[in-house]
């Protein structure tokens, strides 16, 4: 009886090991290392397209940060904001946020071209996305760190989701908080992402509504200057800074601006009015480095939002398309 209840006792224990072990190898990870042995200069490669992108034009920065932003809202990481529109595909660009408004695409097209000549079919597009954006961050002063790597490109897009999920200039602090709490990211993470605001540039239709309200959360002076450029009709198009002091270079300003009700948009306001989002504001308007440290290990979880993980997925040859 003993010999049998120790004979069953060690198959059940090699079951088990052996059940792990499988579990284990299915279950991929993302993992800094991810391209070590594959293609090993892949990452200075990027690091390459994205310096030369921004060194010929500052803004390229914001831009790459936005478009990873506008990527992981949708369906998680996985690139789907890259595809073209084809009859079995919605385009993400075309969604309201996106169109006339997002941009990088070819940024991120010439990586991925580069990354292929090195290394044909193993670097994704989603894990390209991810490293140019933190690349384009330390690019103009901000942050690093170390991405994690190892997402599948998507074969599908979803605009409907992307004018569902993308936030509105137009959300009080509430909706922003569920917004993002609904992609796992939390208050703090919310304000520290939207502190990208330090960078970039709006269209005046987005921030009209809030420099012609004459309202008590809009600095005066403030909101005669923007109107000088953003009339009550036409000049829908017409950019202006985030970031008025600094919209070239990642600081604090963006929070500090917003303390001085110089923020934007009516998203970047209310995260100063709002008592629930207040005292993070003050304290990121205060503390350079703890607005830099928050920001980038939100950008980190942000860029884990549902990785799209082997053998989910594919490794896209060009951005644009399915293979
Ligand atoms: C909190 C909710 C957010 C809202 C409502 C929002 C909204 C907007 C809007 C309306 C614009 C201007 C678009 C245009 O004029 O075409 C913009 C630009 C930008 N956003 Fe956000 N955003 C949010 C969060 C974020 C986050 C989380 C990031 C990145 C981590 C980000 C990064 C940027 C950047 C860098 C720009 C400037 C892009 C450029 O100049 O090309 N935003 N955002």
């Amino acid at each position: 009886m003993g010999s049998f209840t120790s004979s069953f006792c060690s198959l059940f224990s090699l079951i088990s090991l052996l059940l792990l072990l499988s579990n284990m190898s299915c279950e991929a990870q993302l993992s800094t290392t991810f391209y070590t042995k594959t293609c090993p200069n892949a990452l200075t490669e990027i690091r390459n397209v994205v310096r030369r992108a921004v060194s010929a034009e500052r803004r390229m920065a914001a831009s790459l940060v936005r478009l990873h932003f506008h990527d992981c809202f949708v369906q998680g990481c996985d690139a789907s904001i890259l595809l073209d529109e084809t009859p079995t595909i919605q385009s993400e660009k075309t969604a309201f946020p996106n169109i006339n408004s997002a941009r990088g695409y070819n940024v991120i097209e010439e990586a991925k071209r580069a990354v292929e000549r090195l290394c044909p079919g193993v670097v994704s597009c989603a894990d390209i996305l991810t490293l140019a954006s933190r690349d384009a961050s330390v690019a103009v002063g901000g942050p690093s760190w170390d991405v994690k790597l190892g997402r599948k490109d998507s074969t599908t897009a979803n605009r409907a989701r992307a004018n569902t999920d993308l936030p509105s200039p137009f959300a009080d602090a509430n909706t922003l908080i569920s917004a993002f709490a609904v992609k796992g990211l939390n208050t703090r993470d919310m304000i520290a992402l939207s502190g990208a605001h330090t960078l970039g540039q709006a269209q005046c239709f987005l921030f009209r509504s809030r420099i012609y309200s004459n309202g008590t959360d809009i600095d005066a002076g403030f909101a005669s200057t923007r109107r000088r450029q953003c009339p009550q009709t036409g000049g829908d198009a017409t950019l202006a800074p985030l970031d008025l002091v600094t919209p070239n270079s990642f600081d604090n300003n963006y929070f500090k601006n917003l303390v001085q009700r110089k923020g934007l948009l009516q998203s970047d306001q209310v995260l100063f009015t709002s008592p629930s989002t207040n005292s993070i504001v003050l304290e990121y308007s205060r503390s350079p480095s703890a607005f830099a440290a928050d920001f980038a290990s939100a950008m980190l979880r942000m860029g884990e939002i549902q990785p799209l993980l082997a053998p989910n997925g594919i490794v896209r040859r060009t951005c644009g398309a399915i293979n």
